[in-house]
């Protein structure tokens, strides 16, 4: 059996007997890139050498990179999708192109010396051309003169092999993907199929020789690069002959404390195997994470490991596991990971999973309190549950199903349960907030508009509560500097109502209230009582943006994440007449 030790030094030495210096794995928190929260592949942390700067170990580099990659994290629980990966790659920089890159990618798993796999199970793919770039004959000619089948070099669109850029902008290219056969030797297919899971992909050579810019056109690079990446976890399931990341070494041992805290066995069900999935990946990142720096809170990287801590332990409460046990499964993870990544081993891993799993049990506790002794709960207060305390919507429903079977709220809760549009979400914004970092003033702009556009939707609420609930919104302009808004009402507006709408949103702006957003159907955000323009018509599934029991709102975003983020205080500079029945409010953050 190939152990995941051996598969990443074999990796180094191949290249290295290649000319190919190696370099330490760099950290989770990206150093030269602030469009993205965390290093997601190898040549993340490389981009300023693809871009043109001078490597110090020169042009040909290897390594074993730690990645996360939040996209993926609904997809955790089945077998192969995680958070936090090793990605093993080579690059070239402005050095060696397709030739070599692809027939050292074929030495390396072929070779009796390295993998020696059986040539018979591989197949590749190449980029098969659109406006943006040509048909990659010179990829599909190498393949050809490696000797793979021509049927077995699948031609496919940008979808497939196209990789990059790493963040919004930057380097990128046409790859050329490596597939290997998991089924019986005897029923290898003679061409490849990319719908066939047993086609399981193992190896991504770009050609990196493009540049994306913030227009999403594509330039030239000064150099030609090639950038690799080999999924560790992957490919050792692979050339183990499991189905299942989870059996190998690399999750393993975790899934085995899991069993022993929880007294159930993996293979007991499917729900069990989701939930010990779970909390080997989101555990294992958040070691990871936290060895880097990174501490939980309610914004950007924070807010990212406080729900992997939290979903953690969410399922752990599923499988039963009444009592702390985080720090447990980090001590697996640090004796699996402590010799090739040291960082784990620091004392500050343990100290922060314990600490933030005990403010979470609380929470837990205040929320199941709420819950206990009720015979049905509606969707609304699961919803409100998961709103005020932040109460995980896999509990309560954990709870209704066991005292309701007829399960009709299954439905409505579910609306809250969209984590990973969360994450996405503040991706998103992160993104647009971080771009400000190269784009100065604009970008200011474009935060300062995002924060007005949040406090217009306290300032909406505010005046329903004070004027009625006549009252709904017309229109708004809203840009870096004011508020423009204007709203259905006969009458001008008091002076002491004007000051109860200021007071209204400044004591939401001090309350530092969490501004969440929700997916779900126009009339479920009826009935959850959420404010959105009358006679209009939606589509199918609506945003619902919620800050605590302020506001709740139809809205297509983006908001702030928390109402901490708003720089001063609210005040309504003007109010006058803009039509009959409608009112113009301008005001302003100072
Ligand atoms: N950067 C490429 C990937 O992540 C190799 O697949």
């Amino acid at each position: 059996m190939l152990t995941a030790k051996d598969l990443r030094q074999k990796y180094l030495d191949f290249f290295k007997s290649k000319g190919h210096a190696i370099i330490p794995s760099a950290p989770l928190v990206p150093e030269n890139d602030p469009t993205t929260l965390f290093i997601n592949s190898g040549m993340h942390p490389l981009v300023p050498y693809l871009m043109g700067e001078k490597h110090p170990l020169g042009k040909r580099l290897v390594d074993a990179q730690k990645c996360i990659r939040t996209g993926d994290i609904d997809e955790v629980g089945d077998t192969t999708h995680h958070t936090f990966f090793e990605m093993l790659g080579n690059w070239s920089l402005g050095d060696y192109f397709k030739k070599e890159a692809l027939e050292w990618s074929w030495e390396f798993l072929t070779s009796e010396e390295w993998l020696g796999l059986d040539k018979k199970r591989l197949a590749s793919s190449v980029f098969e051309g659109d406006t943006d770039a040509s048909f990659d004959e010179e990829a599909h000619s190498v393949w050809l003169n490696i000797g793979m089948p021509e049927k077995k070099i699948a031609k496919l669109p940008k979808k497939n092999n196209w990789w990059g850029p790493a963040g919004v902008t930057g380097p990128c290219g046409p790859d050329s993907e490596m597939f290997y056969w998991v089924g019986d030797l005897d029923k290898v297919p003679d061409s490849f199929n990319d719908d066939n899971d047993l086609w399981v992909e193992i190896w991504n050579d770009v050609f990196m020789e493009f540049n994306k810019n913030e227009k999403g056109e594509y330039g030239k690079l000064a150099a030609q690069n090639v950038d690799t990446g080999m999924g560790l976890e992957r490919v050792l399931a692979a050339l183990n002959g499991f189905d299942d990341n989870y059996r190998t070494e690399l999750f393993w041992p975790i899934i085995e404390k899991v069993e022993e805290l929880s007294g159930k066995k993996y293979d007991e069900s499917k729900d069990v195997k989701r939930a010990m999935r779970i909390i080997a990946d989101h555990i294992k990142a958040s070691v990871f994470i936290i060895a880097d720096g990174v501490e939980p809170s309610n914004t950007e990287r924070g807010y990212v490991l406080r729900r992997l801590i939290r979903r953690a332990i969410t399922q752990g409460h599923i499988l039963s596991i009444k009592n702390n046990f985080t720090i447990e499964i980090a001590k697996v993870i640090q004796g699996m990971y402590g010799e090739a990544y040291l960082e784990v081993l620091s004392g500050k891993v343990l100290n922060v999973l314990e600490e933030e799993e005990n403010k979470f049990r609380k929470t837990m506790e205040q929320g199941l309190k709420i819950l206990e002794g009720k015979k049905r709960i509606t969707g609304k207060e699961a919803f409100d549950l998961f709103q005020t305390y932040g109460f995980p919507i896999e509990l309560t429903r954990e709870f209704i199903e066991g005292i309701d079977h007829t399960l009709t709220l299954e439905e409505k809760v579910e609306i809250s349960d969209d984590f990973s549009e969360e994450l996405k979400k503040h991706q998103e914004l992160s993104r647009t907030a971080s771009a400000g970092m190269f784009k100065g003033g604009l970008s200011d702009t474009k935060e300062k508009t995002t924060e007005l556009h949040t406090v217009a939707h306290l300032m909406l609420a505010g005046l329903r509560k004070v004027l009625g609930e006549n009252v709904h919104q017309k229109g708004s302009n809203i840009n870096g500097e004011r508020i423009r808004f204007d709203f259905s009402h006969p009458d001008k507006m008091t002076d002491e109502q004007k000051k109860a709408v200021e007071d209204f949103v400044n004591e939401a702006i001090e309350s530092k209230t969490e501004v969440l957003m929700a997916e779900m159907t126009p009339d479920e955000a009826k009935n959850i009582g959420a404010e959105g323009e009358f006679g209009h018509k939606y589509g199918e599934r609506v945003k619902v943006y919620s800050i605590g029991e302020y506001s709740r709102e139809i809205c297509g975003g983006p908001h702030i994440k928390n109402t901490s983020e708003i720089q001063g205080k609210f005040r309504i500079q003007k109010e006058e007449s803009s039509s009959a029945g409608v009112r113009r409010i301008k005001a302003v953050v100072e």
